[in-house]
C-alpha cells in the first residue's frame, strides 16, 4: 500500500506573473480550494496519510493553509461559513504534514531527490504534480488507479496520456509495449523531445508511483534537458531494467499550470458545482 505522498513545490510559477509574485502558484485556487488541496485529497483518496511537501523560498503560505488557524476558526465558529473549513480540517485531523526546501531550482528529479530526507528509503511513495489537476468524475482518482496497479505489477508507475504531436516536446515522453489495455512496459524515456525526435506521442503527466531505488539512481543521474536533474533520466534508467510502466489513466488532465488549462479547470468544477446544486 502507498501511505507516503510527495509534492514537489518549489517552482516559480513564472507563467502566472504577477499572481504568483509572492504567493505560491499551488495555491492558485480552482473555484475556493487551491490547487495543492485538490492533489491531496487525489492522494488520501489512494490511501497515503503521510504528505511530503518540497517547497521554497516563498512558499509559507502552503505550509499555514495544511495547519489550524485559530483566529480564523474562531471566529466564524457557530456561523453558516464554518463548513467551508470542513474538508481542510478533515485533511488536517487526518494526515501528517512534513516539509523541506528545495535551495537552488535543479529540476524535478533533484527536487523529488530532496524528498528522501522526508521519506526514507525503505516504501514505494507517490509523487504528485499540483498542477497538473486530474479527474475522474466516475470512478477511481488518478492516483487510487496507479496505487492498484502497483500492487500488480511491483515497480514504478508513470501515469501518461496521448498527446498530439507538435505538444510532445512539453513532457517526458515514453516508449514501449502496451502489455494490457493502457498499461505499457517502457524501454525508454526522453525529456521533451523535439515533436520529430519522440518515440511516441504518450506523454507522462504529473503522477508517479516510485520505488525508494530511485533515490539511489537520481543520486548517480547527470543533469539533462535543460541542465537540470530530470526525473525522466532516472527513470528511463529504471525502464532499460524493465521496471516502469506507464498507464494512461482514466480521467481528465487540466495542464493548470498555463492560463488556458487553468481556466477549463475553473469552467469544469464551476458547471460542476452547478449542476450539484441543481
Ligand atoms: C514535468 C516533467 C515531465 C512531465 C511533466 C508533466 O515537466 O519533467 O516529464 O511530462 O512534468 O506535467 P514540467 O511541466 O515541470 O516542465
Amino acid at each position: 500500500m502507498i501511505k507516503k505522498c510527495l509534492f514537489p513545490a518549489a517552482g516559480y510559477g513564472t507563467r502566472f506573473l504577477p499572481a504568483t509574485k509572492a504567493m505560491p502558484k499551488e495555491m492558485l485556487p480552482i473555484l475556493t480550494k487551491p490547487l495543492i488541496q485538490y492533489g491531496v485529497e487525489e492522494a488520501m483518496e489512494a490511501g497515503c496519510d503521510v504528505m511530503a511537501i518540497i517547497t521554497g523560498r516563498g512558499k509559507r503560505a502552503i505550509t499555514d493553509h495544511f495547519d489550524i488557524s485559530y483566529e480564523l476558526e474562531h471566529q466564524i465558529q457557530g456561523s453558516s461559513k464554518e463548513k467551508m473549513l470542513a474538508d481542510i480540517r478533515h485533511i488536517i485531523d487526518k494526515c501528517t504534514f512534513t516539509y523541506t526546501r528545495q535551495n537552488e531550482m535543479k529540476g524535478l528529479g533533484d527536487a523529488i531527490y530532496k524528498g528522501n530526507a522526508l521519506l526514507g528509503d525503505q516504501d514505494p511513495f507517490a509523487v504528485i504534480l499540483a498542477d497538473d489537476l486530474c479527474v475522474n468524475p466516475d470512478g477511481d482518482g488518478v492516483l487510487t488507479q496507479m496505487a492498484k496497479l502497483y500492487e500488480k505489477y511491483k515497480c514504478c508507475i508513470v501515469a501518461c496520456m496521448e498527446v498530439p504531436t507538435e505538444e510532445v516536446h512539453k513532457y517526458g515522453v515514453i516508449e514501449g509495449n502496451e502489455i494490457e489495455e493502457g498499461v505499457f512496459m517502457v524501454s525508454n524515456m526522453v525529456e521533451k523531445p523535439e515533436n520529430d525526435k519522440a518515440p511516441s506521442n504518450l506523454a507522462v503527466i504529473g503522477r508517479y508511483v516510485l520505488t525508494p531505488d530511485i533515490f539511489e539512481i537520481i543520486k548517480n543521474t547527470k543533469p539533462g534537458k535543460n541542465g537540470e536533474l530530470q526525473i525522466t533520466d532516472a527513470l528511463c534508467t529504471q525502464a532499460k531494467n524493465g521496471m516502469v510502466v506507464a498507464y494512461k489513466f482514466k480521467g481528465t488532465r487540466f495542464d493548470c499550470g498555463s492560463v488556458d488549462g487553468f481556466v477549463e479547470a475553473t469552467n469544469y468544477y464551476y458547471n460542476l458545482e452547478k449542476k450539484k446544486k441543481a
